[in-house]
């Protein structure tokens, strides 16, 4: 099972952006935690970050013939990137969309996603553990292209 991660615009703050809401663990350690929990369940992966829309689709669009699966945190982006959206779908691949916060939770723009019809599952409010739960969904419900 190869895994795409992409994590979308300022996640390249976590651990000093608002705590609160985001957590105190920096994105070299939650690529480094994906990693590790991706390779006990036999899965690899490639983690990525971007501050940019098109950037991500590059990202995708680059990636999906490697891939069987994508994880992401389009950040921001899930609220309104039709673009994203598109790429997802356009992709073919099984996606699940992760939040480090419950959106469902926070201010009214948070609580529309764009992202989640094109996407086989949604994880969120679990903070780093919604990148593991959605590896270990991954891993147990997509099938690799063999
Ligand atoms: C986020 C939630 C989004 O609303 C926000 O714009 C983010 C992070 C999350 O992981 O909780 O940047 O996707």
């Amino acid at each position: 099972m190869n895994i795409l991660v992409i994590h979308g615009p300022n996640l390249h703050w976590l651990g000093k952006r608002e705590p609160a809401a985001y957590g105190h663990t920096t994105l070299k350690t939650l690529n480094a935690l994906i990693k590790k929990h991706s390779a006990a369940r036999g899965a690899k992966v490639r983690c990525f970050q971007s501050n940019c829309e098109g950037a991500i689709i590059d990202l995708l669009t680059a990636n999906s013939a490697w891939a069987d699966a994508l994880i992401i945190n389009p950040a921001a982006y899930t609220h309104y990137s039709y673009a994203i959206r598109d790429a997802i779908k356009a992709s073919g691949l099984s996606a699940v969309e992760v939040h480090l916060s419950d959106i469902s939770k926070r201010e009214p723009f948070r609580k529309v996603s764009v992202i989640k019809p094109v996407c086989v599952k949604q994880i969120k409010g679990l903070g780093a553990d919604s990148y593991l739960s959605a590896i270990d969904f991954a891993v147990k419900n997509v099938k690799t292209r063999g």
